[in-house]
């Protein structure tokens, strides 16, 4: 491998950005579809929102006769108060978003393999703890959104079994969101949680770092070496600049919400969780709440974690969908499971479900098992069919079946948030925004 002939002296701050890269990396890596530097992205976003986290804190009090009106101050009587609530609130939803799509694309470049579990592993841990703020962040304005939507969210847990109600409670400290609630919520939200980000972050780069950078195709062994400043530096600042536009742009034109003061005596209609378990509550509304609730969301959780374990091949190939017929199955799987999924919802509003035509057997057994066997069933044809349609390998069908269910997940979400109105019935965005 050559270097670049350039060999200058290091620049000014090439100290700090040392920390962060090594001193060369292959010419392949700076590509922008390699990663459309989803990570970078998700790290300045974690960034911003500490910082404006921290102003808000000047401000904000976490109890229950204060906490809204904290907020309406902040807004209304502090110099760019509204704004910075306006940048957290974006930042939030922008890094659930950013963090996923980059899961996607590690998972789609087959960077989650041999060196690469570990951090696949710290990875979704931090896709949790990225929840888990969001989710904790919710309930600090205290308004009849955030108490209503931390109620539904939290009341997910009773279906769990055995432990969930217990869970719920000492999350909750009571049987109900309260004023111990909403300091522990702060606290988790503003100390315990950052701290963790910030630790498994550097865990996570260091790890990047060690492996040698990110998953590269094995023709890039051919490709020389460049010096990272400014060749990486300079796209990453240019994604910064034009990631720090688009979430100003928001945060001009859109201000986070903010509702009445919270009342736990009126709940608002449709009261729905917050919006990235939408797609959770959306299953609800089809299938019985063990199977929604529970049995799914584990099911995924638990796939994801195994999958850096599954033998699925010798070479990891840095290559997005590994193939041209790993990609044109995806597209098929995407398409499929967005028409499907769609279909299935209209069809189990306006049609009688097997709880209604079959009363006489328990509803665990009619809305839950039953339901889930024939989904099952058909995913297993579906397995079948799409390998052979596309003559795929092992890691192929694996992206495939995972584009499948992933797309189903993202379109109950997106129902679950814009065509779900009042009393939960089916209706248009313009209705529910
Ligand atoms: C939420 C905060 C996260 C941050 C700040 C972050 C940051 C980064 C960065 C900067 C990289 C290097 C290149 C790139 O941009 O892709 C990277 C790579 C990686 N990330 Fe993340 N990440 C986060 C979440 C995740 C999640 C949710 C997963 C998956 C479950 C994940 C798994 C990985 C893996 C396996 C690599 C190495 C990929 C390769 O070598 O091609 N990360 N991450
Ligand atoms: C990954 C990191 C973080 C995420 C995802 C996050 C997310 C959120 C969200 C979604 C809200 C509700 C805002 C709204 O929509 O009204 C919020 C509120 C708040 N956050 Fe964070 N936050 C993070 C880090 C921090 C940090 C580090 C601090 C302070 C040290 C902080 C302080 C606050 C305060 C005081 C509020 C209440 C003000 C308000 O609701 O507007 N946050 N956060």
């Amino acid at each position: 491998m050559q270097t670049s002939e350039n060999n200058q002296k290091p620049k000014r701050f090439s100290g700090i950005i040392l920390h962060l890269h090594p001193k060369y990396i292959n010419e392949e890596a700076l590509s922008f579809t390699r990663t459309f530097g989803l990570g970078g992205m998700a790290a300045l976003l974690i960034v911003l929102l500490f910082i404006t986290g921290i102003l808000l804190r000047f401000y904000y009090e976490p109890f229950p006769q204060k906490a809204y009106n904290s907020i309406l101050v902040l807004q209304n009587n502090v110099l760019f108060g509204q704004l910075i609530r306006n940048i957290h609130h974006w930042c939030g939803v922008f890094l659930v978003i950013i963090s996923f799509l980059h899961l996607l694309r590690v998972f789609f470049t087959g960077g989650f393999q041999s060196s690469r579990k570990v951090n696949w592993i710290i990875g979704l841990a931090l896709f949790v703890l990225v929840i888990a703020s969001n989710f904790t962040g919710y309930l600090l304005p205290w308004d009849q959104l955030a108490y209503w939507a931390i109620t539904v969210g939290t009341s997910l847990l009773d279906y769990f079994p055995f432990i969930g109600n217990s869970i719920r409670e000492f999350i909750l400290a009571g049987d109900e969101v309260n004023a111990n609630t909403l300091l522990i919520f702060f606290n988790f939200h503003t100390a315990v949680f950052p701290i963790l980000i910030l630790l498994l972050m550097a865990y996570h780069f260091w790890k990047v770092r060690k492996v040698g950078g990110i998953m590269l195709p094995k023709k890039a062994e051919e490709k020389k070496m460049v010096e990272v400043y400014p060749h990486l530096v300079y796209r990453e600042f240019i994604v910064a600049l034009a990631l720090i536009a688009v979430i100003l742009l928001f945060s001009v034109f859109f201000n986070a919400p903010l509702l009445a003061k919270a009342n736990p005596d009126v709940s608002i209609n449709p009261t729905k969780a917050p919006w990235y378990f939408a797609g959770i509550q959306e299953l609800l509304m089809h299938f019985h709440p063990f199977v929604a609730a529970f049995l799914i969301p584990f099911a995924i959780v638990f796939a994801l974690a195994y999958l850096p374990y599954l033998k699925l091949k010798d070479e990891p190939s840095g290559i997005w969908f590994q193939s041209e017929k790993g990609k044109e199955a995806a597209k098929f799987s995407a398409i499929t499971a967005s028409v499907i999924t769609t279909l299935l919802v209209i069809i189990n509003e306006f049609i009688p479900d097997f709880e209604t035509l079959l009363p006489w057997l328990n509803s665990f057994i009619s809305n839950g098992i039953l339901p889930l066997l024939i989904i099952l069933a058909l995913l297993w044809y579906y397995y079948k069919y799409v390998t052979k349609k596309f003559k795929l390998d092992f890691i192929e069908v694996i992206q495939t079946m995972f584009v499948f269910v992933t797309t189903a997940f993202i379109i109950l979400t997106v129902i679950g948030i814009f065509f779900r109105g009042v009393d939960m019935a089916l209706t248009f965005p313009w209705n529910v925004l």
